[in-house]
């Protein structure tokens, strides 16, 4: 029986949700829609099987098909970014970070990873996460005036630290990564090298930002963000570090795979090796452009003063606004997005005085450079004007209406 019919309570909010998603304009730069393939495959048998361990090494009988819809999505990954080795079992992206520093360290092994307040990711090595309280993390940040990665300076740090593991990437940095730059530090301290690509995997396929995976150790990327798959994990490493990696993931760190997130997983590779994809990559890098220069032109000051991806940082402290604030005038008037720390914030996490934004979603949608000046408009009259309620709801209503004419893809 089709779940609408059968727990109308339920369905009631799953209603309201993608009524939300279609009338408002999805700007976190973590999130994005999934195709109506994807989604559909997530909801197949796969889902009732039991597949713990690897292809043609399963715990348990009746896997012939586990292996070979596992074997798919490997070899699909592999093709997808280049890569020597590829495990798809990690269930998400915090999953699949604990798995690679299962892998490579042993517990009190020092780390060298971005700051969480400066753009990093809590399982980087926040204090509040298991990978501060394992590992003995030394954080890197930016530099105070450019706001970007100063690399002569992180490479001093790197020699005085001399680090096991230096991890790259970040969950709020909008400036490319020079990964080829990073090798060359890393080896000189002869540690070794990650890049946590969750944010930019999409774009990295796309051609639109340089491969962390000629000059990584290990990659690790969300499936769920620019690359638009399931929610989860992929761990991408070289051939010698394949069965270390295998052994964390299962049984170092997870029971059982998601195999009807695997097999939508090997059906989102697929996609993302389409001349679509990369058009959508390249419209999603476009848009952040057009949106940052759009902001900037009516006076709002950006982290590092644009981007080179597909988000941006606004620095809201010369309008007196929070980010916490700023985010929820921006949510009532339709426009979904983040409360942000910018680099040295002097406000604690949860106020902000930052808010991020991105264009991936919107590119799916189809936005382009037209709508993304719309877009500053609003931002613009929202936050110009925070008590101005009426002008909140007319906004509301030209978001609906801008909506309308992007459908949801799938
Ligand atoms: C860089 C980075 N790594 C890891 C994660 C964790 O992913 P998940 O929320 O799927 O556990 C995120 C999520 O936002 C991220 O941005």
């Amino acid at each position: 029986m089709d779940f609408r019919q059968f727990d109308p309570e339920a369905a009631a909010i799953l209603t309201a949700e993608e009524a939300r998603q279609n009338d408002t304009l999805m700007m976190i730069p973590s999130e994005n829609y999934m195709s109506a393939t994807v989604t559909a495959a997530q909801a197949t048998v796969f889902g009732n099987k039991y597949a713990e361990g690897m292809p043609g090494a399963r715990y348990y009988n009746g896997c012939v098909h586990m292996d070979a819809i596992e074997r798919l999505a490997i070899t699909r990954a592999k093709t997808l970014f280049g890569a020597e080795h590829a495990n798809v079992q990690a269930l998400s992206g915090a999953a699949m970070n604990i798995a690679v520093y299962h892998a490579l360290l042993e517990p009190g092994d020092t780390v060298m990873a971005l700051d969480l307040n400066q753009g990093g990711h809590l399982t980087h090595g926040s204090p509040v996460n298991f990978s501060g309280r394992i590992y003995k993390f030394v954080h890197y940040g930016v530099d105070r005036d450019s706001e970007r990665l100063d690399l002569a300076c992180i490479a001093q740090q790197v020699r005085d630290v001399r680090p096991k593991l230096i991890v790259t990437g970040a969950t709020a940095y909008p400036r490319f990564w020079d990964f080829a730059a990073w090798r060359r530090i890393a080896d000189e301290a002869g540690a070794l090298l990650m890049a946590d690509i969750s944010h930019i995997a999409g774009l990295v396929v796309g051609g639109v930002h340089p491969s962390p995976v000629p000059h990584c150790d290990v990659v690790t990327t969300t499936t769920q963000k620019t690359l638009r798959g399931p929610r989860s994990g992929l761990i991408l490493c070289r051939s010698k570090f394949a069965q270390a990696i295998d052994k964390a993931v299962f049984p170092g760190i997870q029971g059982g795979p998601h195999m009807h997130t695997v097999f939508a997983k090997a059906i989102a590779f697929k996609e993302a090796m389409g001349e679509g994809f990369r058009a959508t990559q390249q419209r999603t890098v476009d848009n952040a452009q057009h949106l940052a220069a759009a902001l900037s032109a009516h006076g709002f000051r950006l982290v590092s003063g644009g981007t080179d991806n597909h988000l941006m940082l606004v620095d809201l402290r010369a309008l007196g606004l929070t980010g916490k604030v700023a985010a929820n005038l921006l949510e009532a008037a339709g426009i979904v997005v983040n409360k942000n720390t910018i680099p040295y914030d002097p406000k604690t996490p949860a106020i902000c005085s930052g808010i991020r934004l991105g264009t991936p979603a919107l590119s799916t949608r189809g936005m382009g450079a037209t709508e993304m000046e719309q877009i500053a408009v609003w931002i613009d009259e929202v936050l110009h004007h925070p008590d101005d309620a009426t002008r909140h709801n007319r906004v509301a209503a030209e978001v609906r209406e801008l909506c309308r004419r992007f459908p949801v893809p799938g």
